[in-house]
């Protein structure tokens, strides 16, 4: 068992953000120390609830000593670190970082945040090619079949070189196998969010994985089979996870794509999960006097953001008298 000290006892350790002194408490990171001070570091497969996996690099900083730029999210402070945020080798990965992800990912609903991002990096993704759109043949196509779509059939080693003429795309067809969501894994950034959250931090289902290695990389099922065949339970915690709107409630998939979405009418109601005693909190998101999607809030002391599959989906029996969800 591990004995954590009181916040009174626990030691304060003094470093420099961009030039300014703070102080913090032993054990927190970077990250906690630049939130204390008001500076603002981009993430993107960083959760406060999730065990931090360091894989999208949009967070370096530069920590003065450090051969290579160091994670922010997950390196914990040391006395006398000294700490650059803004510095231009700092804006220079997190730019390319951006392009990377811009040029081969449908990132339209990945958040404000990102699209600020890519504005104030002046990530430019065309620089990598003319956007892709995995329907057309050219996108570093092996044997004449498009990449983006073949990832889940991939063959380690089967590589052809890109054409140059677009940029590598994940581009794919959405995945639809089951009433409850979709994947759509041309939105995937690879952030490991889901995978994290159906594992050890959350569910300990283990449905989904990694896939793969490098650019043919992807989230899939054990050998790729359809949801309702493997071991996912439905509890939908990957979707509350999920940063890019790559894991999307049928629900909102459906009214996005009859262009009836529209958050700007939609209210959030807080209340108790009714289906037993454990007492999740929910968050209902309502439009048109109908739920459209459940989420959970990641500050509940009980349910930290997850649900199982009453909570998470079992909303449609409060609408069923007028026919379902969406
Ligand atoms: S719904 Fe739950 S069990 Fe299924 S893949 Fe997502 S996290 Fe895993
Ligand atoms: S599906 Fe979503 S949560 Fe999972 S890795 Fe992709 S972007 Fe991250
Ligand atoms: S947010 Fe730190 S590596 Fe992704």
């Amino acid at each position: 068992m591990t004995l954590t000290a009181p916040v009174s006892l626990r030691r304060q350790v003094p470093l420099t953000i961009d030039g300014q002194p703070v102080t913090v408490f032993e054990g927190a990171t970077i990250l906690d120390a630049c939130s204390q001070q008001g500076v603002e570091v981009p993430t993107l497969c960083f959760l406060e609830t999730l065990t931090p996996v360091n894989v999208c690099r949009i967070c370096v900083v530069e920590v003065t000593g450090s051969r290579v730029l160091v994670p922010a999210c997950s390196r914990k402070v040391e006395p006398g670190m000294e700490v650059q945020t803004a510095s231009e080798r700092v804006r220079t990965s997190r730019r390319m970082v951006l392009e990377l992800l811009g040029s081969s990912v449908d990132l339209s609903l990945a958040g404000d945040d990102v699209q600020r991002w890519i504005s104030e990096y002046g990530a430019r993704p065309e620089r990598h090619g003319r956007q892709a759109t995995g329907d057309e043949g050219d996108a570093g196509s092996v044997d004449g079949v498009v990449r983006g779509s073949t990832r889940d059939t991939a063959h380690a080693g089967h590589h052809a070189a890109p054409s140059g003429d677009a940029a590598l795309t994940v581009a794919q067809p959405v995945k639809r196998d089951n009433p409850q969501y979709v994947r759509d894994y041309s939105r995937c950034i690879l952030c490991y969010k889901c995978v994290e959250a159906c594992g050890v931090d959350a569910q300990n289902t283990f449905a989904i994985a990694v896939a793969g290695r490098g650019f043919d990389a992807r989230i899939s099922t054990e050998f790729a089979i359809d949801l309702p065949d493997s071991a996912c339970v439905y509890c939908g915690n990957c979707i509350g996870v999920c940063p890019t709107g790559a894991l999307m409630f049928v629900s909102e998939h459906d009214m996005r794509a009859r262009g009836e979405w529209d958050e700007s009418r939609q209210s959030v109601t807080r209340t108790v999960c009714p289906y037993c005693g454990v007492g999740c909190n929910l968050e209902l998101h309502v439009q048109d006097n109908r739920i459209v999607k459940v989420m959970s809030p990641l500050d509940h002391d009980v349910t930290r953001g997850n649900l199982c599959v009453k909570g998470r989906f079992g909303f449609e029996f409060a609408q069923a008298r007028d026919g379902g969800a969406s």
